[in-house]
């Protein structure tokens, strides 16, 4: 019954979870959000990250596939698994990335055991963690665990640790009028502490947008 109720609040709460019209349409809402930067910025974010050769990826939330072609242009992959649990995503993400062959997406919830252990150099997620209550946050950063190598980088793009009250009007008025109210309540969360408790150690952030969108790259 708990575990039905907290189901519940989480489908109510959450916004990572996005109905059929804004699944469809979500790199253009993405796009006149962000006033045209979205592309460039991911872009730019993406540069941060150190790629070796043969680098495998599973995506945790992979969306639109946006991220599997920024990937797939910057370095060379040798495996991507998207998971992401609307189908008019996956559909979106296979057409998207299908001139990539080894780009794979699945449908699946990544709140759940995934079939993966220890076979990717790197797990990412962006733009999801926020969207879960801190026990189904814990529960994703488990299954990057189990998923990566030795070695291997757990990569998170989501909001910083930023107090909203101090925040500019735009920035305060997309956190609590556009976003879940989940999203607050992460950027007052210790990730790092959340990564440890895990077993990932070593951490490297950057920082964008003044601090309100961070990249958090952590070892297994
Ligand atoms: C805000 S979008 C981010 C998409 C992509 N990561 C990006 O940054 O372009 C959140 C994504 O998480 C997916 N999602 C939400 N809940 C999920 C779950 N429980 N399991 C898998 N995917 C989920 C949604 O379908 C959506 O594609």
């Amino acid at each position: 019954m708990g575990g039905r109720i907290s189901e519940l609040q989480s489908k109510i709460e959450s916004k990572v979870e996005l109905n059929p019209f804004e699944a469809k349409h979500y790199d253009l809402m993405m796009n006149i959000f962000s006033l045209g930067i979205y592309p460039s910025f991911t872009s730019r974010v993406i540069d941060r990250i150190e790629f070796f050769d043969k680098e495998s990826i599973i995506d945790f939330g992979s969306g639109t596939g946006h991220f599997s072609c920024l990937f797939h242009k910057k370095a060379r992959i040798e495996k991507y698994v998207g998971i992401d649990l609307s189908e008019i995503m996956v559909k979106q993400a296979e057409k998207k990335c299908k001139k990539y062959g080894d780009a794979k997406f699945i449908r699946g919830d990544i709140r759940k055991p995934v079939p993966f252990k220890e076979e990717f150099t790197k797990a990412f997620t962006s733009f999801v963690l926020h969207g879960f209550v801190q026990e189904e946050r814990i529960k994703i950063t488990q299954n990057a665990y189990n998923a990566l190598k030795k070695g291997g980088k757990f990569i998170i793009l989501d909001y910083g640790e930023k107090d909203v009250d101090s925040a500019p009007f735009y920035i305060k008025f997309l956190i609590r009028k556009l976003e879940c109210p989940l999203a607050e309540e992460f950027m007052k969360t210790d990730l790092k502490k959340m990564l440890k408790s895990v077993g990932f150690t070593d951490f490297t952030e950057y920082s964008f947008v003044n601090g309100y969108i961070r990249l958090e790259i952590a070892t297994k």
